[in-house]
């Protein structure tokens, strides 16, 4: 079957695959001003911390857009888009590492007098083909984690839509899967926005990979049952420092049951994912609107007043986690930080 983008670029627009409508319709939505890409990342059209930091790079080209000689109002231009785009979702690190980049490329354009539009498009395809190239290295590095035969359980969506392409955790199971092994997946729901049975099993299903999804409030009763032989998910903020990893809620829940099974829990993400300053206490765990919980497809199923808790994503601490696979090699997440210099190449 046809693999879809996550997103592409062409003639001056950014295209967002909107996953909202998956899996029953594969649409794009034209984005022809950074507005329109922060609406689309904070309603989740574009989602899963890789895909949103390269979207958000492309929301800045977007700002750039050239407006005639002598373009006065340029750099504020560039500001206003990075706080605009930066303001959608808190807690993936890519966005706020993407834009961050961006404006500083800008910056340095703008002193140069080079073509600040032209330099920031080149660096946002690079970084699309980059996030590929690393999901690919990811899955070569982790395969071998996974045996011939195995029942992995992955979770949320860390696949090919959450990247630009090829996935994380699902990276890890494909290139198991392409090497030949026989793999099975289970695969929660990921409620309340259902990211493991819409998106994950969209994906599987295209990749011919065997997989059942099961509720969320199943996993550790599968585990308990030894139905399951390891656990990979990826990560919207895994810290350098400590070893904490920021993931979708119920992500930690997993981890804990995991490890009172005897089951290892892998982590895939990529160095754009690495946060390597903050500590777990500093980072934003994003919240939600409560008609996330309070509402199934649609409808509302708590009685009218109730009020909810829609907390996004949860941090898992390093204890739990058995290794760290990324770009450049599977890490015990006591030892991130070795990970630093292939980050800060240029001293930033
Ligand atoms: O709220 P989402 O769908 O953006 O959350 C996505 C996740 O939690 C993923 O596991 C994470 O971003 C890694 S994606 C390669």
């Amino acid at each position: 079957m046809r693999e879809l983008r996550t997103l592409y670029w062409k003639n001056g627009s950014l295209y967002l695959l909107d996953q909202r409508l998956l899996p029953h319709r594969e649409r794009y939505i034209r984005c022809r001003g950074y507005r329109e890409v922060a609406r689309a990342i904070r309603s989740m059209v574009v989602r899963g911390a890789p895909a949103i930091g390269v979207a958000a790079a492309y929301g800045v080209v977007l700002a750039c857009k050239p407006r005639g000689r002598g373009d006065a109002g340029l750099e504020r231009r560039i500001m206003e888009a990075a706080e605009t785009i930066k303001s959608t979702r808190p807690t993936a690190v890519n966005l706020f590492w993407a834009v961050d980049r961006m404006v500083r490329l800008a910056k340095e354009a703008l002193e140069r007098g080079e073509d600040v539009y032209e330099t920031l498009l080149r660096e946002a395809n690079r970084m699309a083909e980059a996030d590929i190239e690393a999901n690919r290295r990811i899955g070569e590095y982790g395969k071998g984690l996974i045996p011939d035969g195995s029942t992995v359980m992955t979770y949320c969506n860390a696949g090919g839509l959450a990247t630009v392409g090829y996935g994380t955790a699902l990276g890890v199971i494909r290139a198991a899967h392409e090497s030949g092994k026989s793999i099975f997946v289970l695969v929660p729901e990921t409620r309340p926005k259902l990211q493991g049975a819409r998106l994950t099993a969209y994906e599987l299903r295209k990749l011919g990979i065997p997989y059942k999804i099961i509720t969320d409030n199943m996993a550790a009763m599968v585990m308990s049952r030894g139905l399951v032989s390891c656990i990979v998910v990826g990560a919207d903020r895994v810290l350098a420092r400590t070893g904490h990893v920021i993931n979708k809620i119920g992500t930690l829940g997993l981890a804990i049951a995991a490890r009172y099974f005897g089951i290892p829990l892998y982590v895939a993400a990529p160095l754009s994912s690495f946060d390597f300053d903050k500590r777990p206490e500093e980072v934003k765990i994003e919240e939600r609107d409560t008609n996330e919980v309070l509402t199934f497809a649609g409808k509302i199923i708590a009685p009218r007043g109730s009020d909810a808790m829609n907390l996004a994503f949860d941090i898992t601490p390093p204890e739990l986690v058995s290794a760290v696979i990324t770009e450049y090699g599977v890490y015990e997440p006591g030892g991130l930080m070795l990970l630093e210099k292939y980050a800060r190449p240029e001293g930033v």
